[in-house]
């Protein structure tokens, strides 16, 4: 044998480890070579016959052959090594340009501003804010309130009824407004003050609102099924419909920060109050301005209610309103579908943070 057999095989050994597309391939290919049945093995063990002299420059070429091949080995073993990292990270890539998964900061509901804003206003004024059940007895929503069952006046309101029924046998109901607040209220009021009367002092006002949720079988782009109301109730020995009228005027002109905002009590009926009265207002500027726009209903309490709260209605008297904080609302920012309100749609959200 010469050393020129040994070339052939160093190439072969390359084409091998170029084919080899994994590392067991390679490992697999390299048996074929160096391993313990491969060529240069096979070739040394066969250097036995060969005299010293022989031994000496052909053992020194089969290494050589040797190194050649590990050397190729080597190189090949790292390329599938770097081929295999590129994959990964490659897989793992991270695009620096997307933007990220931001958390913006979050913001109140824009009814949830304006009842806010009620209640700044109002207690500026000296009012109390009370909070009410959303289930609520027969009682509390119609009856004590001047609104017996089977009176005409029921069907002002389509209400929802749950399927629980009170101890006086008529089912439940989702507060069709928050006037139940009103007698409700000045039940803790009494209580509140029980031992001071007893002890001859005389009842405080009661001078509260109660904001809250309503619920009536309504929908539509100004009405929802779900909806909110703000009760207010001022009540005591000399409390007048002109102290309604200057109350929510002046509430009105700072709620809409207008001063010359106008405002109308045009005559209506509710069980609960006598005189009756819707409230209206008109802007004089602004997109709105001319148009009357009804913001409330309102009138003095009702002598039958009065009664109802515990009280006296020869010696109490006083006024009563409810308003829509999701019409104040549609108005003060000039929303012009309520049901924007219940969508949850972050664009339109966004807008009042
Ligand atoms: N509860 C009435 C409604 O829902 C509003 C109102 C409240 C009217 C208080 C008069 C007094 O329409």
């Amino acid at each position: 044998m010469t050393t020129n057999d040994l070339d052939p095989i160093v190439a072969n050994a390359r084409q091998a480890f170029a084919k080899a597309r994994t590392p067991t391939e390679l490992e697999n290919a390299k048996a074929h070579f160096v391993g313990k049945a491969g060529r240069i093995t096979e070739l040394m063990k066969g250097m036995a016959a060969l005299s010293v002299e022989e031994k000496k420059s052909r053992g020194a070429a089969i290494n050589a052959a040797k190194q050649a091949i590990e050397a190729a080995l080597d190189e090949r073993r790292q390329a599938l090594a770097d081929a295999e990292l590129h994959v990964q990270l490659k897989a793992e890539a991270l695009d620096v340009t997307l933007p990220g998964r931001m958390r913006e900061p979050g913001g109140l509901h824009p009814v949830s501003l304006t009842m806010e804003r009620i209640e700044l206003i109002f207690a500026s004024m000296g009012f109390d804010v009370a909070d009410g059940p959303e289930i609520e007895s027969d009682w509390h929503s119609f009856t004590s309130l001047n609104n017996p069952p089977n009176h005409p006046a029921r069907s002002m309101q389509d209400t929802f009824y749950v399927d629980i029924k009170g101890d006086d046998g008529i089912p439940y109901n989702l507060r069709p407004h928050t006037s139940p607040m009103q007698v409700r209220y000045a039940h803790q009021h009494i209580k509140k003050f029980a031992r001071r009367v007893k002890a001859g002092e005389p009842l405080p006002e009661i001078r509260v609102i109660a904001p809250g949720r309503t619920y009536r079988v309504d929908s539509d782009a100004t009405h929802s099924p779900m909806f909110h109301q703000c009760e207010g109730l001022w009540l005591g020995e000399n409390v007048s419909f002109k102290d309604l009228k200057v109350v929510f005027t002046d509430f009105c002109r700072t709620f809409f920060e207008s001063e010359d905002l106008a405002l109308r009590f045009r005559p209506s009926f509710f069980p609960f109050t006598e005189p009756s009265a819707e409230i209206d207002i008109q802007f004089q500027s602004g997109p709105l301005a001319g148009r009357w726009l009804e913001v409330a209903g309102s009138g003095q309490v009702h002598p039958a209610v009065v009664r109802n709260m515990g009280l006296d209605p020869e010696k109490y008297i006083g006024f009563a309103f409810g308003m829509g904080p999701d019409r104040l609302t549609m108005l003060r920012y000039g929303v012009n579908d309520l049901r924007l309100y219940f969508d949850g749609d972050i664009r339109f959200l966004r807008q009042f943070r």
